[in-house]
């Protein structure tokens, strides 16, 4: 049976459900296979008709024994979690008209219309299919830059194994995706606003890595995250790799480039898995906006914090990219304790300058790119111009980075990433068209205006003062429980 350790070598090995239910590993590193399976040309070939859910089935039985899901239960977790995405084929591809050979794939058909949909359904429902059967109850908190929440918040509500936490930085994420949160009824979902967050959501990260720090709180809460962080996540998302890689090849076995806007890496971190796993990438474009915490480190080998710029694809305003040390465990050799080095080193002195080699090693196959938000509003713009589709800002910023590299890509298919729907960015798409007098019909969405009419609850609190009231509201609601 498949095992999963951590990142940082000083924890058991455990079983996937521990490893799920968890999320983070004893020693507070994250969970990885003990090994990465291979998939054979042969096997791609056998998967090139399958439908999503299905190709999900066949990936995620790589990693799962049937002694702790069985074929049949897997299958329908698959199939109640994609029941309520918005469109027949669940991730379609979109092949541009003024660009040969470049696709993109729109992750944002979801319940609450972002990528973060694709793996935050199952990963919740796989909480719930455990709870249930171990008769437990648990507290899932997380921080969300904008996305994250929203996704957690839906997916978990109304199920009684579960209460939800979304912590999110206010004034940092746009009010379409704070109601998102906020409007949610079911009692067991709490949207946390917090005011003051200098780093945005890496302050919320602090409160929430000192709150599983805390051994007695988090045993007596049954606390876990489905961040990124979780193992499940970034299982799922090497999925829509292999589906995007299938369906826009002539045959398997040719290469294709991918461009992601990317902020903690946990989205790009699945698909380096995926290559690591036998699919034959290319080159994969990691695109950040100017907060450029991974173009850093692929450019100059520098791991480092700068101050917060807000940008236009706020999502991805991230500052510590914590998925970078799962592709970091991989690709230089599954050594948990060069990780802690690594670790240590960048907590203690805030970088981390890699060496020429480890520099080598992790841009193999990468190419990145730090978009400016004049550069991601113009590509908006011309893109509609050019054929009436209306992309995102966070899908803006990859296009907009493939365009800047395309002297250093070959003739080589290319797949984009669209991350978010752009209605939950109605300020933004203002922006690109104030002076055209009507705004595309794509800039509205019938769930996000149904959202307006919506009663609000949420929990307000301050930088300064965060702790004791997300400690204290964890505590009364977590009362019901012990009674
Ligand atoms: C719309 C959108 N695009 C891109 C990202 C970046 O994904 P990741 O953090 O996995 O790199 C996020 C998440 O933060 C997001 O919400």
């Amino acid at each position: 049976m498949l095992k999963f350790i951590s990142t940082t070598g000083g924890a058991a090995p455990v079983d996937f459900e521990t490893a799920i239910l968890n999320g983070f590993a004893s020693d507070g590193g994250l969970y990885v296979p003990e090994y990465l399976p291979k998939i054979t040309t042969a096997q791609l070939q056998s998967w090139q008709q399958l439908s999503y859910p299905e190709l999900a089935f066949e990936i995620l039985s790589l990693f799962m024994d049937k002694s702790v899901i069985s074929a049949v239960d897997l299958k329908q977790l698959l199939h109640q979690s994609f029941a309520t995405f918005g469109h027949a084929d669940i991730l379609p591809l979109y092949p541009l008209k003024s660009k040969q050979d470049i696709y993109i794939m729109e992750l944002f058909h979801g319940p609450t219309l972002s990528f973060k949909d694709v793996a935050m359904g199952f990963l919740v429902n796989l909480f719930d299919y455990f709870l249930k059967r171990k008769g437990k109850h648990m507290h899932i908190i997380l921080a969300t830059t904008g996305d994250t929440g929203p996704a957690a918040a839906f997916a978990s509500a109304g199920k009684a194994t579960i209460d939800t936490w979304t912590l999110y930085p206010a004034g940092m994420i746009t009010p379409e995706q704070e109601r998102q949160m906020t409007t949610i009824s079911s009692q067991n979902v709490h949207a946390v606003r917090i005011e003051d967050c200098p780093d945005g959501g890496d302050d919320i990260d602090v409160l929430i890595a000192e709150l599983f720090a805390d051994e007695a709180f988090k045993e007596k809460l049954n606390l876990s995250s489905v961040n990124s962080i979780n193992w499940g996540r970034v299982m799922m998302q090497t999925v829509h790799y292999f589906y995007a890689y299938l369906h826009v090849v002539d045959a398997v076995g040719e290469p294709v480039n991918f461009a992601v806007p990317s902020g903690a890496f946990g989205n790009l971190c699945a698909g380096t898995l995926a290559r690591e796993m036998g699919l034959p990438v290319e080159k994969f474009i990691c695109a950040n906006n100017k907060n450029a915490c991974l173009h850093r480190i692929f450019t100059q080998g520098l791991m480092s914090k700068a101050p917060m710029i807000s940008c236009t694809s706020s999502a991805i305003d991230i500052l510590i990219p914590y998925n970078f040390w799962r592709y970091l465990y991989f690709s230089t050799g599954q050594d948990g304790t060069k990780i802690k080095q690594f670790i240590h080193d960048f907590q203690t002195t805030g970088k981390l300058q890699f060496d020429q080699e480890t520099h080598a090693i992790l841009t193999k196959g990468i190419l990145s790119d730090s978009i400016a938000d004049a550069q991601t509003l113009d590509t908006i713009k011309q893109l509609y111009a050019q054929e009436k589709y209306l992309i995102d800002p966070h899908g803006a910023v990859a296009l907009a980075a493939v365009q800047n590299m395309k002297t250093q890509l070959s003739g080589t298919k290319l797949v984009s990433m669209a991350t978010a729907h752009p209605a939950k960015f109605p300020d933004i798409i203002k922006r690109v068209f104030e002076t055209e007098n009507r705004l595309p019909e794509a800039a509205f969405h019938a769930a996000i205006e149904a959202e307006k009419l919506k009663e609000e609850r949420v929990l307000s609190c301050n930088h300064s003062n965060m702790r004791e009231v997300v400690r204290e509201a964890m505590e009364q609601v977590h009362i019901k429980y012990l009674s």
